[in-house]
């Protein structure tokens, strides 16, 4: 019934799903589930407990029992978790045990709304392949990491440009080369470059995209 209604965003990080996700979801008034939280939280766990991201089997264990009140920790965003979820997410038993949580929220949405939007990496190919609205979102990557160096400065931390750039460099290819669930878009995605375009041209080309696809009838 409902799983009709699902909005799949995946692209690299910097380019705009987070964005666009949530844009949608409050035009559409669906849920929206930021999945890369539920890496980061995974990844986080064990910075707290002071392991590397790299342990296939306390990382299987941390994704096993990850809580939802673990991604409340305040270093969630930080590069440090991004770096540590990006290493985890390689390990396809830690992307097993996340799945079932991000199926029942796209099929059974909470509070009562009628659709989801979730943005990650594989949601169009792996988590809802079935998915009738699927976005590839991109950007070159000196783009997206100067949004990052942005972002940081905004927020009043320091960020080196360089540094910034080879981290972001590194993450899209430990995303893009592994073998569980690799970052590529479905056969069947739309893609917006985003490079060129403000978050209110990239959310036109989307509104475009569904309505092109019958909309979701609202
Ligand atoms: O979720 P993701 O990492 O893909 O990207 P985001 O958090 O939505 O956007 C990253 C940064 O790029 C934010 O500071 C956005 O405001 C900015 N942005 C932009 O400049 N132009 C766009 N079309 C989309 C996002
Ligand atoms: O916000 P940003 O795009 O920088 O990153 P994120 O979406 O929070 O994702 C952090 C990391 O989690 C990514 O670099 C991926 O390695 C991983 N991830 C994934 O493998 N699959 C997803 N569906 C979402 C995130």
């Amino acid at each position: 019934h409902n799983s009709k209604k699902v909005i799949a965003i995946d692209g690299p990080a910097g380019a705009g799903k987070g964005t666009l996700a949530r844009r949608l979801a409050t035009q559409f008034a669906f849920a929206h589930l930021d999945t890369g939280l539920l890496y980061r939280g995974v990844g986080m766990k064990l910075i707290v407990a002071g392991l590397d991201a790299t342990d296939v089997v306390a990382a299987s264990a941390a994704a096993r029992s990850l809580q939802l009140q673990d991604l409340d920790h305040p270093g969630l965003r930080s590069d440090e978790a991004a770096v540590a979820a990006s290493k985890v997410a390689t390990i396809a038993a830690v992307r097993q045990a996340l799945l079932q949580f991000q199926r029942d929220f796209a099929t059974r949405p909470p509070n009562g709304a009628a659709g989801a939007v979730l943005d990650g990496r594989d949601i169009g190919t792996v988590v809802c392949p079935w998915a009738p609205i699927k976005l590839f979102v991109t950007a070159a990557v000196e783009i997206r990491a100067a949004r990052r160096v942005r972002e940081l400065r905004q927020r009043g931390l320091q960020a080196i440009e360089e540094r910034v750039l080879r981290d972001m460099q590194d993450r899209d290819a430990r995303d893009s080369d592994r073998l569980a669930s690799p970052l590529q878009p479905a056969a069947d995605a739309f893609v917006i470059d985003t490079g060129t375009l403000d978050p209110d041209a990239v959310f036109d080309a989307a509104i475009m995209q569904i309505a092109s696809n019958g909309g979701f009838g609202l």
